[in-house]
Formats: structure tokens, sequence, C-alpha cells
């Protein structure tokens, strides 16, 4: 009997140990470089105070008026020329998965290094796994 707990202890940790590096093997596979989980957390807190009232919690926005994020094929396509639109603001008119928008966004007043953070967010957040953005990329972005 208390063999098979010593077995069964043994079974835990080797099921712990394969779900931890499971977990990291398939952030490395999605993200290319870590992003790490505090990171994703100020993001979400920048993308929650600053950027929900429009795109929502579910980054679905509003049809015709607030494009969405997730599942957006402009972010994923034009990933520099959505953060010029954040950084310095738009109300040109573009596309986003077939539907037209030309209402305002106003600039959003973020450091770049906050842009970077809610970016590397909406990149990756709900079914989104469209890379990510590193201040450098940000800051070379000018109007
Ligand atoms: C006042 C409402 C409003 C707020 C707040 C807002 N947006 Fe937008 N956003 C819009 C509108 C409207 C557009 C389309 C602009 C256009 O037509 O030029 C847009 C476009 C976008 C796009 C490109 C299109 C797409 O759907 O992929 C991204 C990315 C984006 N916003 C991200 C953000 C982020 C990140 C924040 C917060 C920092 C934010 N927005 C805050 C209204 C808003």
């Amino acid at each position: 009997m208390r063999e098979l707990n010593v077995i069964f202890f043994f079974f835990l940790i080797f099921l712990f140990a394969c779900s931890g590096s499971d977990k990291k093997k398939s952030n490395k596979e999605n993200l290319g470089v870590e992003i790490t989980a505090s990171d994703m957390e100020k993001g979400g807190q920048l993308y929650r105070a600053k950027c929900m009232n429009c795109h929502l919690k579910t980054g679905k926005g509003i049809p015709k008026v607030f494009p969405p994020l997730a599942n957006s094929d402009y972010l994923r396509k034009n990933t520099d020329e959505a953060i010029k639109m954040v950084k310095f603001g738009s109300n040109k008119p573009i596309k986003v998965n077939g539907i037209k928008y030309n209402s305002l966004m106003p600039a959003s007043g973020l450091t770049d290094k906050e842009l970077v953070l809610v970016f590397n967010y909406i990149l990756n957040s709900w079914e989104n796994n469209y890379g990510q953005v590193s201040l450098e990329e940000v800051a070379a972005i000018k109007r």
C-alpha cells in the first residue's frame, strides 16, 4: 500500500512537471519571445482604462462604428499603421474584416512604453495570436 502511495506521488510530480513545460513551450511558440504575465496584466489594465469604452471588453467593437480588435485582419496585417492610429489618433476611412469604418479615434495620450504594453495585450488576447511589438518599433513610428 505504501509503495502505491509513493508511486502515485511520483506520478503527480511527473504530471506537474509535464504541464509546466508544456505551458512554457506554447508561450514561446506563440509569442517568439515571452511576454511576461505581469506585462499582460499591465496591458490589460491600460486596455480597460483607455480602449474598452469603444472596442469593448471582448475586443469585438461595434460593427460600422468601432472596429473589432479581436480577430481583426487590419490589426494583424497593418500593426504599425494601427500603432500610428492609436499614438496620434485617426479619422481616415479604413476597412476591417470587409467593413468600412470612418469614425474618430482620439490620440490615446499613452507613452511609447504604455503603447507596447497595450499592443502586446491586444495582439495576444481573445483568440489573437499576432506576435508582439518592441519599444524600438513603437518609438520609431512617427506621424
Ligand atoms: C473613442 C473611441 C475609441 C477609443 C477610446 C479607442 N479607439 Fe481604437 N478605434 C476607434 C475607431 C473609431 C477606429 C477607426 C478609426 C478610423 O476610422 O480611422 C479605431 C481603430 C483602432 C485600430 C485599428 C483598426 C482595428 O480594428 O484593428 C486599433 C488597433 C485600435 N483602434 C486600438 C485601440 C487601442 C489600443 C485603444 C486604447 C489605447 C483604442 N483603440 C481606443 C475608436 C476608439
